[in-house]
């Protein structure tokens, strides 16, 4: 990328005035600059006053992320005009995405990182760029996040789903003494993890056993794996654990709904949700197939992750960012904690209150 000083200057002198003159946003209107001087204010929206945000999810075809996505999209209506787009699961095609925004001077990014560790370079880049970067979904490491304060992150805290699935077994398990069905007092359960490294996958997988032992139930693990968020890959990984544990396997925890619903297949197959056949299976999202799964009375409970919430606070504190204004829980409408980080809560969901997730 070449530096043009003349470029650079007119972009510059253009910024303030450059209101209304649609769609300009190419690379050669817009010789970047790595001086990070303020040259990124030139809008080129179609209103004057609706900042460019470059979006890069970390891949489209994730559930839950396309739910976040859609609330992104109708959240920036009137207040943002969004790029949002595909990182497909690849950190090098995520930073060339970012590169792109950034040559595109957009006024703000908000990114869903491939690796979450992979934070630290995105922000590098932002800030020589002078592009206020908001994060989602997946936890910069805290040392990343301290490199600049035009960085946010928006998500959930990942121990409180952890926490509220153990607590869903809990329920059950107390409620019905026929769920120990070698009647040994102790709880043999089977683990689908999520993506490893991801905090959602660990803290998920250990808060909600800590949360059955908390509320003095003896475990036993059968098993433990990944099955990387997906469901297909969790309908295998069930049928894997059936093979080799069978009816010794008294539930099934799922780090989120989309390998919750794979396993309740594999049990189908099984012969579960049949006659007597019964098996306790909670996941977190709570996403439409979960919900239609608790109603069905195969999924025995999920926690909402509040995708319409997240992204709805993510392009708000981004749109902000992107004007020079500081995000306050007034403009924004969550608290702010520690200046840089919105959470949105999660809630337990079961049959019983399924319209809460709707
Ligand atoms: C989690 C969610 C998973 C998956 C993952 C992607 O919060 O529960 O279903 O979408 O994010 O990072
Ligand atoms: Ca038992």
């Amino acid at each position: 990328m070449k530096k043009i000083t003349s470029v650079l200057l007119a972009s510059a002198m253009l910024g303030a005035a450059l209101a209304g003159c649609g769609g300009n946003n190419k690379a050669e209107d817009t010789a970047n600059t790595d001086s990070g001087a303020a040259t990124n204010t030139a809008n080129s929206g179609k209103t004057a006053d609706m900042p460019k945000v470059g979006v890069a999810i970390y891949k489209f075809d994730d559930t839950f992320m396309t739910g976040v996505r859609n609330s992104i999209d109708s959240a920036a209506k009137d207040i943002a005009t969004v790029d949002i787009v595909d990182s497909q699961n690849s950190q090098p095609t995520q930073n060339d995405k970012v590169d792109l925004f950034i040559t595109k001077k957009y006024n703000g990014m908000l990114i869903n990182p491939v690796d979450r560790t992979a934070a630290g370079v995105i922000i590098e880049k932002a800030k020589t760029a002078n592009i206020p970067v908001v994060f989602l979904n997946r936890e910069p490491l805290p040392e990343d996040m301290k490199k600049w304060d035009k960085v946010y992150y928006v998500g959930a805290k990942a121990e409180e789903s952890g926490t509220m699935s153990g607590q869903l077994i809990v329920d059950y398990w107390k409620a019905h003494p026929e769920a120990d069905k070698n009647g040994d007092g102790v709880l043999q359960y089977v683990m689908l993890k999520g993506e490893p490294g991801h905090q959602d996958a660990e803290l998920r997988t250990t808060y909600s056993i800590q949360a059955i032992e908390d509320a003095g139930i003896k475990v036993e693990k059968l098993a433990e794996d990944t099955a990387m968020w997906d469901r297909v890959k969790g309908q295998e990984k069930m049928a894997a654990f059936l093979g080799s544990h069978g009816d010794k396997i008294e539930a099934v925890l799922g780090n989120n709904d989309d390998m919750a619903l794979g396993a309740i297949e594999a049990l189908k197959a099984a012969g579960y949700f049949t006659g007597d056949k019964y098996m306790p299976v909670v996941g977190v999202d709570a996403t439409a197939p979960a919900v239609q799964a608790l109603q069905d009375g195969t999924m025995l409970g999920t926690v909402l992750n509040d995708a319409n919430n997240q992204g709805k606070a993510a392009i708000t504190v981004a749109t902000l960012l992107a004007k020079g204004e500081t995000p306050t829980k007034d403009n924004v409408g969550f608290d702010i904690t520690d200046n840089q980080y919105v959470w949105i809560s999660y809630k337990k969901i079961t049959k019983d209150n399924v319209a809460d997730a709707q």
